[in-house]
């Protein structure tokens, strides 16, 4: 099994470059199953999220090929099922956007309930109630949803909380609706603006995307495009993050600063300097202990639960108690009994975990628990004295690019091995 080795101790200097949005890949690589032809999509992370994605791609009849300059295309002009692979669909999330457009292309479409990271309940009842409004019909047996709609008819739309996949999976599935839909208290995010921009660049009528109400005017159909996936703001604040932590210096190129707001500013709280530029963002810690600050994740522009984890092992070792409040998830809380092993203090109650900052933390074997968490394990691993050996390395695959070898890059004593004696390599690096 691969393990992370890191000796801590090495302030992270230099520059990394920030590959493209999980988040937003996913969501736009469902939605082009809508398109009967050839979509080019550039920035496509290699990540297994995207792996996998593709696998149900191709199971339904797409082709997909990397090319050598790194593109992604995908052709879904024959597909030749509407049954969605169950096993591969309940490896992630993003993968249930799929019914909406299957449902649009063949007008019935069979797809599993969804995985995705353990962090929550997390149902699809606000898909299934928008997919419905939309005029179609769906059951739930054994699993998966079986739905069957002639063709989604507009309708208004309110989400009882600002959902990012049910806003994804009502815009893709509404893209070619017949009349004009609305959805109400939607989510905002970037990766919304970008899906709604591809959508239209392959000729779609949507407008309001990045604001809580967006209407989608329904067009007969879609035209294959050539398109970019924005840079990845919850990688961009891990490095920054990284930086902070390690009392670094780090240009993150790419990093869109307009992206990473309210993880900037609460940086910018525990003594680290931002400077924000057009092609990226620079971080640098000022202070000589890192300041104690609160946190509450809330929908965008709010504070974004994916990066509530990271942010915690930051503040393990501040000068002073910070709480942080989750309000998205009811259960993104199972990493801190892993910052713990690391000598962390941190008491939850609820949906809120209290952190009482130490001088230092000391490094132990721990067990990433969900792909954030197991990126925070990684930045608390940087500041250990000592070799930390962090497993289940399958999350944190799942999410991010070439992690080790940009840490490296930047100075940090990691290494990925297989090999038990590791841990003694790296620390004499
Ligand atoms: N929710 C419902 N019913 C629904 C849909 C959502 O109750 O039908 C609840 C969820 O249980 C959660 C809240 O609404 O409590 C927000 O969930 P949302 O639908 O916004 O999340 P998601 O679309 O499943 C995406 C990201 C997550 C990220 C959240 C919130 C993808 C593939 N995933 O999930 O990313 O945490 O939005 O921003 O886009 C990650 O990257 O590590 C990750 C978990």
């Amino acid at each position: 099994m691969d393990k992370i080795i890191i000796c801590g101790g090495r302030p992270l200097h230099g520059e990394v470059e920030i590959g493209g949005s999980k988040n937003d890949a996913v969501a736009i690589m469902a939605a082009t199953l809508l398109i009967p032809g050839k979509t080019v999509l550039h920035r496509v992370p290699r990540i297994s999220d995207v792996d996998t994605l593709l696998e149900i791609l191709r199971h339904l009849g797409a082709t997909t090929r990397f090319r050598e300059d790194g593109a992604l295309e995908i052709d879904a002009s024959q597909l030749n099922t509407c049954e969605a692979p169950q096993d591969l669909v309940r490896q992630m999330r993003a993968s249930f956007n799929i019914l909406g457009a299957l449902l649009t292309r063949f007008g019935r479409a069979s797809v599993a309930m969804p995985g995705g990271c353990n962090i929550g309940a997390r149902p699809v009842n606000f898909h299934i109630k928008g997919l419905e409004e939309l005029g179609a019909k769906l059951q739930l047996h054994h699993g998966v949803y079986h739905g069957e709609v002639r063709r989604f008819r507009g309708a208004n739309i309110y989400l009882e909380f600002p959902s990012a996949g049910a806003t994804q999976h009502l815009m893709l599935a509404a893209a070619c609706a017949e009349g004009r839909t609305i959805i109400e208290n939607c989510a905002a995010e970037p990766e919304i603006v970008n899906l709604a921009a591809f959508l239209n660049a392959c000729g779609a009528q949507i407008h309001g995307a990045g604001t809580p109400t967006i209407e989608i005017d329904g067009v007969p159909e879609l035209h294959p495009t050539e398109f970019h996936i924005i840079p990845d703001r919850l990688q961009a604040g891990t490095y920054a993050v990284a930086a902070a932590i390690t009392g670094g210096d780090v240009f993150i190129r790419n990093a869109r600063p307009e992206d990473c707001r309210p993880v900037l500013a609460k940086l910018r709280e525990t003594g680290t300097e931002v400077q924000e530029y057009p092609d990226g963002v620079r971080v640098r810690r000022v202070t000589e202990r890192i300041l104690p600050t609160d946190i509450k994740t809330m929908p965008h522009p709010g504070f974004p639960t994916d990066m509530q984890q990271v942010f915690a092992s930051l503040l393990t070792i501040a000068d002073g108690v910070s709480l942080i409040t989750e309000t998205v998830y009811e259960s993104r809380f199972r990493y801190t009994t892993e910052l713990e092993r690391l000598g962390a203090h941190i008491v939850v109650e609820g949906r809120t975990a209290k952190i009482t900052g130490v001088p230092a933390l000391t490094a132990a074997p721990v067990t990433c628990t969900d792909l954030r968490g197991g990126a925070a394990l990684v930045v608390a691993a940087l500041v250990a004295d000592g070799a930390t050996e962090i497993d289940g390395l399958h999350h944190i695959d799942r999410g991010y690019e070439d992690l080790v070898p940009r840490l490296r890059q930047l100075g940090a004593a990691i290494t990925r091995t297989q090999d038990a004696n590791g841990g003694l390599r790296v620390c004499s690096v």
